[in-house]
């Protein structure tokens, strides 16, 4: 069982078992006794059935199961104490067991309520929160329910609750994260090179064609998809931005291109977004070959939704043979590309550019041809075999180069399901086709660092975020949500060491600005395919990753999760040199 699935079962148990044990209550109270009775014992045994989840995912690492067996299971090991004793004395009148069965439903779902709304680290805080609740709670319902504990009893039980309470919102309110400095002068140290390519992107609201239907689409130069940035290595781009009546505003991040800091895009952080009227020139030496893309980073979600975004290729030299590129997007839940055609001579050598856009993971299955996959993430992959009837995922933000000298028959791509390109009538079926695993594919190389002189882990989740104006339900790290989340402090040359965690119940695209990260490991697995420097990558539920980057690129870079919602719900920190 993977840990994913172990963290959904843990938690259906848990919600049986809570409502079990309060059925339970509510069925003795009304003395029901038969479905009382049975109820209960459902509550014992899915309790009990706990144990074994809690003990395996703490197994699969303390960030998976902290919570669950410092306040859950003191919690459940309470309600099975209070109340199976009780059962099995098989009281005469029912009703004498309403108020115990109430207590361990408390118990074993305020234990729960911490999982969901706090969960990691644990904080004496919630702990005590829960407690508070469970006391306060049973203290009631005993009252409602005419049981007479003695007066000392229940008021003890009143000042107990009342001092957790205290204590506990004391304790949960976590200190507030060292701000991360803005410089609102954004001085940009612009390379003084002439430019060898010079464009202009106007953002603009536009109506556009997506796959036959005519949407209402937030556009570049009036298109969506942007216009393919191409340059050699070695030009010098210049990009001016300029703003028509985008009101959130506009920027350009260069996806995965490791730019100088202040042209990276980031309004807030690298540059104050450009508003309507305004423009902002972008200037940088394209010395990185392979497949990236642009898009806006003000309002992000939105903005990338709506279709601010295009391709940024950048060729070692000359091309020969056919090189296309395949940015998927849903455009007003359209699908785009819109499906092509082309004819192509055999032998052609052809390289299949695949963009990821989308917030979301895409599948990409190639039939009629054997293909290599030759870069990820615009890093050429070292030694790659050829694959025939593969299919591969690419995370939302990634990219993946697929070559292949075109045979005398037709090939298709199909993304999800869906024909993109083609070169004639292809009727494969790709749905069972397996999904390559970049960490086991191409020829392994010797790591290039022996220490790391930064650790730092990011346990990804849910919880509830009390600091802002109206409470939310964050995607949060570490506990905390934007803006609140600590930045990781670095100096420029240190090797760093990043564990990342996902204990939530969706998958989290990772994104780093600024840097590739070489993949170490993944669920105690280490790489033994190719180097992987990736931008992007999946760190999907129960996942564990070790990356590792060294840290040569100063500034303040977002580190961010590219399901873009989740990045504006909280899931966003900040790399920063000291
Ligand atoms: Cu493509 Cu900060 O993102
Ligand atoms: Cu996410």
């Amino acid at each position: 069982m993977t840990t994913g699935s172990l963290l959904v079962a843990d938690l259906v148990i848990a919600v049986l078992a809570s409502a079990a044990w309060l059925g339970g209550g509510a069925a003795s109270a009304a003395r029901r006794r038969p479905l009382a009775l049975g109820l209960a014992a459902v509550a014992l045994l899915a309790t009990l059935a706990r144990a074994i989840t809690i003990t395996a995912l703490a197994r699969a690492g303390w960030w998976f199961a902290a919570e669950k067996v410092l306040i859950a299971a003191p919690l459940s090991l309470a309600a099975v104490g209070v109340a199976g004793p009780r059962l099995l004395r098989a009281p005469g009148d029912i009703r004498a067991v309403a108020v115990p069965l109430l207590f361990a439903g408390y118990a074993t779902s305020s234990a729960l309520l911490v999982t969901i709304l706090h969960g990691y680290p644990a904080s004496a805080g919630a702990g005590l929160l829960a407690v508070a609740g469970v006391v306060a709670a049973t203290v009631i319902s005993g009252r409602a329910l005419g049981a007479r504990p003695s007066r000392t009893v229940s008021r003890a039980a009143l000042v107990v609750a009342v001092a957790a309470l205290l204590t506990g919102t004391g304790l949960t309110v976590v200190p507030a994260a060292p701000p991360v400095p803005h410089d609102h002068g954004y001085p940009v140290a612009r390379i003084s090179d002439e430019p060898t390519r010079r464009v202009t992107l106007t953002a603009g609201t536009a109506r556009v064609d997506a796959s036959g239907r005519n949407v209402a689409a937030w556009a570049f130069n009036g298109q969506v998809p942007g216009p393919e940035l191409t340059a050699t290595v070695g030009d010098v781009l210049e990009v001016t931005l300029r703003n028509r009546d985008i009101e959130r505003g506009v920027s350009l991040h260069w996806h995965g291109y490791d730019v100088p800091n202040d042209q990276d895009g980031v309004p807030g952080v690298t540059q104050a977004a450009v508003r309507p009227g305004q423009e902002f020139v972008y200037r940088f030496r394209a010395d990185q070959a392979g497949t990236y893309w642009y898009h806006t980073h003000s309002a992000s979600d939105v903005g990338v939704r709506m279709g601010l975004y295009g391709v940024l290729v950048v060729r070692p030299g000359s091309v020969t043979g056919l090189d296309v590129t395949v940015p998927v997007h849903t455009l007003a839940g359209r699908p785009l590309p819109a499906p092509r055609v082309e004819q192509v001579a055999a032998r052609v050598p052809v390289r299949l550019r695949l963009i990821n856009t989308d917030s979301t993971t895409h599948r990409y299955a190639l039939a009629g041809t054997a293909f290599r996959v030759a870069a990820i993430d615009g890093v050429d992959l070292r030694g790659p075999t050829p694959l025939a009837d593969t299919a591969v995922l690419i995370p939302a933000g990634g990219r993946y180069d697929l070559v292949f000298d075109a045979p005398a028959t037709p090939v298709a791509l199909f993304v999800d399901g869906r024909a993109v390109y083609s070169t004639g009538p292809v009727s494969t079926v790709t749905d069972a086709w397996p999904v390559l695993d970049p960490l086991a594919y191409g020829e392994s190389a010797p790591m290039p660092w022996s220490r790391f002189d930064k650790t730092f882990t990011l346990v990804l989740d849910r919880g509830l975020d009390l600091r802002g104006l109206l409470p939310r339900y964050a995607h949060t790290v570490n506990g905390a949500a934007d803006p609140d989340i600590a930045p990781q402090v670095v100096r420029l040359g240190d090797v760093v060491l990043f564990t990342i965690v996902n204990r939530s119940q969706t998958v989290h695209p990772w994104h780093l600005h600024g840097h590739h990260v070489l993949v170490l490991a993944r669920d105690g697995s280490p790489a033994a395919g190719s180097p992987l420097w990736l931008d992007s990558f999946d760190v999907r539920p129960g996942e564990v990753w070790k990356v590792a980057f060294r840290a040569d690129n100063p500034g303040v870079w977002a580190n961010h999760c590219h399901n873009l919602a989740h990045a504006d719900a909280g899931m966003t920190l900040h790399l920063m040199y000291s």
